[in-house]
């Protein structure tokens, strides 16, 4: 049931936004916000999906576009796991399952800079949304001693991104 609705969720934001058609802010919105209402009637034990221990970090495939479209994947990171400055490139909508992550958002110092400057952190935990539009960049922290179940819903799939390197910025005191 939960794995089954939610591959229909996808399918259905498929039909709406292929990859090189993606959702505005409002759109962006309303799909966070439809994804979040969905989530609180599903039961996330069903899908018996391994949570990360210390240091690891579980990418669990749920819905990934044969197309290289909007693709849905079940993110664990266990304590102390932390993502530098990146980008995606394409809009993400991210809910809070299980535990809570600190998303830092970044701007870049100068136009075409790779340097960034952190300018606000908010927490996600169960129940709550982040929307990230293709050219904004975050950085990860798990907060406290409990691995974290996220859902991630991605504009493309992820093998279609260029290499996550590529996607990384080097983070700077602001001046
Ligand atoms: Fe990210």
């Amino acid at each position: 049931m939960t794995e089954a609705a939610l591959k229909a969720f996808v399918a259905k934001v498929e039909l709406r936004f292929g990859p090189a058609f993606g959702p505005g802010p409002a759109d962006l919105r309303d799909l966070g916000e439809d994804l979040l209402r969905l989530c609180r009637k599903l039961d996330f034990n069903q899908l018996d999906l391994p949570e990360a221990g210390p240091g690891q970090e579980f990418l669990h495939h749920l819905a990934v576009s044969p197309l290289g479209g909007p693709s849905l994947y079940l993110v664990s990171e266990g304590p102390g796991v932390t993502s530098p400055p990146h980008e995606h490139q394409t809009w993400a909508v991210i809910v809070g399952i299980r535990g809570c992550e600190i998303n830092t958002r970044f701007e870049r110092q100068d136009v075409g800079s790779r340097q960034v400057v952190a300018v606000e952190s908010v927490s996600v935990g169960p129940g709550q949304l982040l929307l990230l539009s293709p050219e904004q960049i975050h950085a990860t922290a798990v907060l406290g001693e409990r691995a974290t179940f996220h859902l991630h819903l991605y504009g493309k799939a992820l093998h279609t991104l260029p290499p996550f390197k590529s996607r990384c910025f080097d983070s700077v005191s602001a001046a």
